[in-house]
């Protein structure tokens, strides 16, 4: 496809887990053929664009954000032909695709690494961040890494250590070296050659290890203590230069912002980074933090930060978070409400929403009985680790599953079919009970359903340009509940109003009549008086004010 300058703008992105969508050769793993046969359902959704989280050949230790070889498809998932007939299809029915670029670290079975850890002198043995051992013995610094352990691993062949900000299989590549990049580079070349239309870039805010002392040595945590600094700019800017800009790339980087610099940096055109960013934010500090005063804090600052050049990438979910209705909603009493609202939300956001898949259903998170049923490292660490501080097993399992990436992993509920008709075979990871009533053919066939409350806002993004790309502004108050705003363009305004509370709650707003025209809600019968709208839980309004 050809893209013009801003088109990322107009995209409707769809993430696709693939371990966990749709399994097409009855192995009990989600791959590229059951992709592939799901075209058609995302077509309906009316989405324009999937963002695939990685497909390539991998060990698979965490589930592909390890790459063993940029170049080949991961055999669970089938071969480049299989890709190739994805792209083909998606292609066909305008959806653009968008890679995941795992470019901090590789996994420690590539090819490049099996070299580098063999010697000291060998062409690849500067591809990665090797060290001394400490004088006193141990390793270099007391760096931890974020999936628990130090962020250092001995090798006896060059009795050094090297360095993993994630797990010890994920060795972090050393940017530094020219043609280290070179090579990196020439991996994106390959993929925007196969005719990939933008790019996601994993974890990318800490190229730049700072060890020669710009690394801040008050932080335990490696990404802590190198996250930002100034190579790690250079780097990306050299990367955007070279590999998405000369054909309008989508480009959106999962990147840490700690202020506003940050938030510039990343953001925004004027910078050559990305186009748009994905803050990462621990799933532990976003359950302990959030709020709907946050949010509304959040969404006023990035909104001034970035409406003169940037972009915003609007989510509430992906695999690395519990399941949105879960954490943000209530998927108890209030379930099918509150999954609307958080739809109409994210629509109604100055940016490109991307929707994580089964979001699109209101799936929510999983409470499996033991750890054993848990895949996910980060899960088993954890476990382990508060077993360690001295909590009881069943205490250890409790805390585990409130910070599961597991909970976004469950495989996709297509319908009441067993194994929810992701496979016909035992799928890798238990698939929620509730499939039974949460499952897509249940909701295609039912007008009330949260898919067809995602197939509306969709439309209505694509019909009313004022829904990406209208001035916003807070109508609400800073406290509560509450969270109002109003999108206007060309003399249009329109006023969302969605209630984060199982309360009744008020929202006044001067320009609101009894007969303000509704655009879209998710209770029948809108509560409207003069100057003000009532809500009741989770309810949801957008009306056109002008
Ligand atoms: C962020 C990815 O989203 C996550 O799933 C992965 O574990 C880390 N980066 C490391 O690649
Ligand atoms: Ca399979």
């Amino acid at each position: 496809m050809q893209h013009k300058k801003d088109w990322y703008k107009d995209l409707v992105i769809y993430q696709i887990y693939p371990k966990s969508f749709k399994d097409g050769n009855h192995d009990g793993t989600g791959d590229l053929k059951g992709m592939t046969e799901k075209l058609d359902y995302l077509k309906e959704l009316g989405i324009n664009a999937i963002w695939l989280s990685p497909v390539y050949a991998s060990p698979n230790v965490d589930n592909g954000y390890d790459v063993s070889d940029y170049f080949r498809i991961m055999e669970e998932f089938g071969t480049m032909e299989d890709w190739e007939a994805f792209r083909d299809g998606a292609h066909e029915r305008g959806i653009a695709v968008i890679m995941d670029l795992v470019l901090n670290h590789t996994s420690d079975l590539h090819d490049w690494f099996l070299m580098s850890r063999s010697s000291k002198d060998n062409p690849y043995s500067d591809y990665y961040i090797w060290r001394d051992p400490d004088p006193q013995g141990g390793p270099p610094n007391n760096w931890m890494s974020v999936f628990g352990g130090s962020a250092w691993e001995y090798v006896p062949e060059r009795d050094q250590y090297y360095l993993h900000l994630f797990a010890r299989e994920q060795p972090d590549l050393n940017w530094d070296n020219a043609q280290t990049r070179d090579r990196i580079f020439d991996i994106i070349r390959f993929w925007n050659a196969k005719g990939v239309d933008g790019y996601r870039v994993d974890a990318i805010s800490y190229l730049d290890k700072g060890l020669d002392g710009r690394a801040d040595m008050n932080e335990v945590i490696g990404t802590a203590a190198c996250v930002n600094l100034e190579g790690t700019h250079r780097y990306i800017k050299e990367m955007s230069a070279k590999t998405f800009a000369p054909d309008n790339l989508m480009s959106v980087g999962e990147v840490n912002i700690n202020n506003e610099q940050d938030l510039i940096n990343y953001s925004s055109s004027s910078s050559g980074e990305f186009n748009m960013s994905i803050p990462f934010i621990l799933p532990i500090v976003e359950i302990e933090t959030w709020s709907p005063e946050k949010m509304k804090r959040d969404l006023k600052k990035e909104y001034e930060v970035l409406k003169k050049d940037g972009w915003w990438a609007r989510f509430l979910s992906n695999h690395d978070k519990p399941r949105q209705v879960s954490l943000y909603g209530n998927d108890g009493a209030y379930w099918k409400e509150s999954a609307k609202m958080l739809a109409s939300y994210l629509h109604t956001l100055p940016g490109t929403p991307f929707i994580y898949q089964g979001e699109e259903l209101g799936m929510t998170n999983i409470q499996y009985s033991s750890i054993q049923e848990y895949d996910d490292i980060d899960t088993r660490n954890y476990y382990e680790t508060m077993l360690q501080k001295g909590l009881s097993p069943q205490s250890a399992l409790a805390e585990a599953q409130r910070i599961s990436r597991d909970n976004a992993r469950t495989p996709m509920q297509w319908d009441s079919s067993a194994y929810g008709g992701f496979s016909d075979h035992r799928p890798w990871l238990g698939v929620n009970p509730n499939y039974k009533t949460i499952n897509a053919e249940q909701q295609m066939a039912d007008e009330t359903s949260v898919f067809c409350f995602y197939q509306k806002l969709i439309a209505l993004r694509k019909e009313h340009p004022l829904m990406a790309h209208g001035d916003f502004q807070m109508c609400c108050d800073e406290t509560g509940p509450v969270i109002a705003y109003s999108r206007s363009l060309n003399g249009e305004t329109w006023l969302a109003v969605h209630n984060f509370s199982d309360q009744n709650q008020v929202l006044c707003h001067e320009k609101i009549h009894t007969d303000t025209p509704v655009i879209l809600s998710n209770y029948e019968n809108v509560q409207l008086h003069s100057k003000t709208v009532m809500l009741r839980a989770y309810e949801s309004v957008i009306l056109k004010l002008a």
